[in-house]
Formats: structure tokens, C-alpha cells, sequence
């Protein structure tokens, strides 16, 4: 696939608009009481987030020749609302870690990580209310949608550690749900700030669905085979858990009788102690799941380069294709 501009570009791009959320970002939770509220919620954003999510929407507006200064609110509001599903899932998955540092309901405490999470959902709505558009229906209609499918997914996600009999096809389903309607839903509400049309906007949702795919296996596979702290999370938190992630299910399929013995068990006792993940990571690079992920990754992605092809605005649109390549390769 071509691609007119270098990955360079789009790297002092990324780092550009990086600087410019995380100001906006700064001083959007600044009070300090109740303490187990507001704090919580600006500790959260001070986080090494990677942005992901709110520079799509800026890149997704100028796709469609509009400004992206009109869409930052719009850009915080969804970064807000991921960071409020962040608090909560750390809940759920009974996770310590994220962006190396306690999650908050380790920090505080579980009530603390529910209510400042509930309350950056209100602020979301707030922002995106203050959105430079006369569109706003569809953004808070649109931010309602991807927020309940994010909930259908994480519902999913839960029930899956209880069934034995989850599939592969289960699985893609619960990644599109969980992770892959707000990259998408990212992209769309930055279409309608830069006033896009049904059909342009139809086209950066294919975009998003194909490049959030590919993001969520890519998170699977970093949950268990990043260097060394580099996803800033617990390395291998997923099988100590016993979570159902693809290289767990395909492994199933792909490994030798006695190693699928060990993965089996995984599901059947719903985790494995932190000492065994370094052979559940030796069964993976042995299997072959790891080649299978990286294929499924850049199948994706080229999906996703050609679905907006024909945006209007040349330069935008490269940029699209180019950040969507920068995460296929991400290390972190
Ligand atoms: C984490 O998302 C949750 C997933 C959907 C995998 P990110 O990996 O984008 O997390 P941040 O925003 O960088 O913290
Ligand atoms: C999280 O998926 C998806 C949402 C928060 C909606 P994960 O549970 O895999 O995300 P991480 O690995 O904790 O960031
Ligand atoms: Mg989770
Ligand atoms: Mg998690
Ligand atoms: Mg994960």
C-alpha cells in the first residue's frame, strides 16, 4: 500500500498533538476535594496514556478538510471517557499496574475508582457539549452508542472467564465491542466536527473497526511478550488471570498435546500462578500463534489503509494511513 508521506512525519505530528492534549488534560480535574474524587481522575490523566483514541479524532477531522482546533473538546471528551472505563476495568481485572504506577483503586481504593469514573463520564458529555460544531446530537448519540457497546464488551469479556466453551469468533466479537467501537467512534465523531458526510463517515468507521482489531491482538500479545516494563502493566496478567485473549484460544489449537494440557488448565482454574507464565510465553513462540497474530495485525491494517482511500483531503487522509502503520509496529 502507498502511503505519500514518511513515518517520521507522522511521528512529529503525534508528538505535536501528544503536547496539546496532555495541556488540555492537565487542567481538566484540577480540584482537590472531595480527595478520593477529583484527584483520583486527574492522577489517571497524568498517566503516560499513549492519546491514541483523541489524536484519531483530530486526524479524522482534518481527513475530511475540517480544522482540528475545532475538534479538541471533542478529542478530550473521549479521552475522558476511556480513562473512566480505564478506572473501572483495572477493577474488574484486578489489575495493579497500569503506565507503571498503582491503578487507583490500589492508590485510593475501589469506591474511589468507581466514583471519579462515573464522574469523568458526566464530564465527557460536558465537553463534548462545549465542541465548536452545531452537530452536537450526533456526537452525544454517538458517544451514548459507543459507550453502551463498551459495556456490552466488557460484560462479555467478564462472562468469558467463566465459559469453557469460548471460541475464536466470540472472541473477535468481544475485542470489537470492548476496544474496537470507541477507535472507531473516535474517528467518526472527528468526521462530523469537520463536518463529513454519511458516506465519509461510514468510511472512517471501516478504518477504526479494522485498525481497533488489530490494536486490541496487539494488546494481548504486548499483555505477555513486551520487553521487560514496557507495557507498564503486570507481564502476563492476562493468563495469570486466566483471560481468554487470541493467543491463548488459537494456542489451544495450535500446540502440542502436552502443552495444550497446560493451557487447558488455565481455562479450567481460571489463571495460573505468575511463576508459570514464562512457559506459557515459551508455547507461544513455539506454536506458531505469535506469526498468526502478526498476520491477522497487518491483514487488518491493510484493510483499514484502503477503506479510506478516497477521503477528500490528500494530506489528511495519508496521515490516517500513516499513524495506522506507527501502531501496527507499536512496541509499547
Ligand atoms: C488500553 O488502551 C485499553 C485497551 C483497549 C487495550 P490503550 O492501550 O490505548 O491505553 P492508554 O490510553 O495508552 O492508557
Ligand atoms: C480493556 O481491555 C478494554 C476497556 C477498558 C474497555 P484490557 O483489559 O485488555 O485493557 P488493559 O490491558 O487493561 O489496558
Ligand atoms: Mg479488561
Ligand atoms: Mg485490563
Ligand atoms: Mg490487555
Amino acid at each position: 500500500m502507498n502511503i505519500s508521506i514518511t513515518l517520521e512525519q507522522v511521528e512529529q505530528k503525534y508528538q505535536k498533538y501528544y503536547k496539546r492534549l496532555n495541556n488540555a488534560l492537565s487542567t481538566c480535574f484540577t480540584k482537590t476535594s472531595p480527595e478520593t474524587l477529583y484527584p483520583p481522575a486527574q492522577y489517571i490523566l497524568e498517566g503516560k496514556g499513549k492519546r491514541i483514541r483523541p489524536f484519531l479524532t483530530l486526524l479524522a477531522c482534518e481527513a475530511v478538510s475540517g480544522f482540528s482546533k475545532n475538534a479538541i473538546n471533542t478529542a478530550i471528551a473521549i479521552e475522558i471517557l476511556h480513562n473512566s472505563t480505564l478506572a473501572h476495568d483495572d477493577i474488574m481485572d484486578q489489575a495493579d499496574l497500569r503506565h507503571g504506577r498503582p491503578t487507583i483503586h490500589v492508590k485510593w481504593n475501589t469506591n474511589a475508582a468507581i466514583l471519579s469514573g462515573d464522574m469523568m463520564i458526566a464530564f465527557a458529555y460536558e465537553y463534548i457539549l462545549q465542541t465548536n460544531t452545531p452537530r452536537h446530537d450526533e456526537l452525544v448519540h454517538l458517544l451514548n452508542e459507543a459507550h453502551i457497546t463498551i459495556c456490552e464488551g466488557q460484560a462479555i469479556d467478564m462472562e468469558f472467564e467463566q465459559r469453557k466453551d469460548a471460541t475464536i469468533t466470540d472472541y473477535l466479537d468481544m475485542i470489537s465491542k470492548k476496544t474496537g467501537r470507541l477507535i472507531s467512534a473516535s474517528l467518526e465523531a472527528g468526521g462530523i466536527v469537520g463536518d463529513g458526510t454519511s458516506e465519509q463517515l461510514e468510511k472512517l468507521v471501516i478504518f477504526g473497526n479494522k485498525i481497533g482489531r488489530a490494536f486490541q491482538v496487539q494488546d494481548d500479545y504486548l499483555d505477555i511478550m513486551a520487553e521487560d516494563g514496557k507495557s507498564g502493566k503486570v507481564s502476563g496478567g492476562d493468563v495469570i488471570n486466566g483471560k481468554k485473549t487470541y493467543l491463548l484460544l488459537r494456542s489451544l489449537d495450535l500446540a502440542t498435546d502436552s502443552e495444550k494440557n497446560l493451557l487447558q488448565s488455565i481455562i479450567d482454574n481460571n489463571g495460573i500462578s505468575p511463576e508459570r507464565v514464562p512457559e506459557i510465553r515459551g508455547i507461544y513462540e513455539r506454536c506458531g500463534v505469535l506469526d498468526e497474530a502478526r498476520e491477522l495485525i497487518n491483514a487488518d491494517t491493510e484493510a483499514a489503509l484502503s477503506a479510506v482511500e478516497t477521503l477528500p483531503y490528500d494530506e489528511g487522509r495519508e496521515y490516517l494511513k500513516g499513524f495506522a502503520l506507527k501502531l501496527m509496529k507499536r512496541d509499547f
